[in-house]
């Protein structure tokens, strides 16, 4: 009996750990290299504000078993999730894939901080609040053609903001993605930093990209990475600002969108190509009008949401199975 205990409160332990990474999962740069602090003050982190409220700095989370399971260092690190760029003082651009569900709903602006002014995501910086969500009416979430949002925030989060580049860079310029994504290429391991990331990466020809990715590469879209892989942006960087220099200022060109895996040989890092959008970034962010997103059901439940949960669900099932199992037969044998 005790023994059946240990193993269930084993199983709701590893259960627990794995819920929390999938939390950070969703959210992060390969092959870069920590960004000196304010090197790049228009960054913003986008964090899963009931996270960042319900996890106190330094909080011991218990496990069922009353031992410490671990320590929640700080909330805005557990709680980051994308990355933006503040383009105007009360405006964050993003990516489209970092506030749609996958429902194809936009999620609530309530739901959202905005961290401004800091590097580090452990100290400093200002958690500002968003008002609205405005999502480009032809973001498609099968295809993630139109990768971009616009985020308005409740108050000013001051001027260190960047512009867009209006025009596309030429191939080869060497342009740089930042983030707080995960460092590493491999699919099965995730390391998220704390402090910002930034890397190098060489613009792609729309040919070159259209011969890795095929109908998949839209015209909204570019590419930017080596051919030879070893760095990338990665999960956790997405919404985040592609920079090149624009006569020694950096203007964002790209927002960091998909990829196949992370800074793997063949294959490059897509960017939301800002040159089609600066219209409609101006519209939005000056007040006109512009087209409503309207959450399309062609592709809501079936490979999108379905596939996710079954993930998730299944394995939870067979654990429920399992203990169950153990359960009874415990029972019986005693
Ligand atoms: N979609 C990812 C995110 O949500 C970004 C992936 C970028 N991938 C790449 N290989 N550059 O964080």
């Amino acid at each position: 009996m005790t023994i059946l205990k240990l193993r269930v409160l084993q199983a709701l332990t590893v259960l627990c750990c794995l819920s929390l990474s999938q939390v950070h999962a969703q959210t992060k740069i390969v092959g870069g290299v920590k960004s000196d602090p304010g090197a790049w003050p228009s960054a913003v982190a986008l964090l899963n504000k009931p996270l960042a409220d319900g996890i106190e700095a330094g909080t011991i989370v218990s496990s069922l078993t009353g031992l410490p399971l671990f320590l929640v260092s700080e909330a805005n690190y557990q709680s980051q999730n994308c990355g933006g760029s503040l383009i105007d003082s009360k405006w964050v651009l993003t990516a489209a894939h970092c506030v749609v569900g996958e429902d194809n709903t936009v999620i609530a602006p309530e739901t959202l901080y905005a961290l401004v002014g800091t590097s580090d995501l452990m100290s400093g910086g200002s958690r500002i609040t968003v008002k609205s969500i405005v999502v480009h009416h032809a973001y498609n979430s099968q295809t993630a053609d139109s990768d971009i949002a616009l985020l308005e925030l409740e108050s000013s989060a001051g001027d260190s903001t960047t512009d867009v580049l209006g025009v596309d860079p030429a191939v080869d310029t060497i342009a740089t993605a930042i983030g707080w994504g995960d460092t590493t290429a491999d699919d099965a391991t995730t390391s998220y930093p704390a402090d910002l990331r930034e890397v190098d990466l060489p613009v792609v020809s729309r040919a070159d990209c259209t011969n890795v990715y095929g109908a998949d590469f839209t015209n909204n879209m570019f590419c930017a990475g080596y051919d030879a892989g070893g760095k990338d942006s990665c999960q956790g960087d997405s919404g985040g600002p592609l920079f090149v220099s624009d006569g020694g200022v950096f203007k964002q060109a790209g927002v960091v969108s998909w990829g196949t895996g992370c800074a793997q040989a063949g294959y490059y890092g897509v960017y939301t190509r800002l040159s089609q959008f600066t219209t409609w970034i101006n519209t939005v962010k000056s007040g006109g009008t512009y087209t409503p997103y309207i959450a399309s059901s062609i592709s809501s439940s079936v490979s999108a949401g379905g596939g996710g949960n079954f993930w998730f669900g299944f394995p939870l099932f067979i654990i429920m199975l399992v203990l169950r199992k153990l359960i009874i037969g415990t029972k019986k044998r005693n």
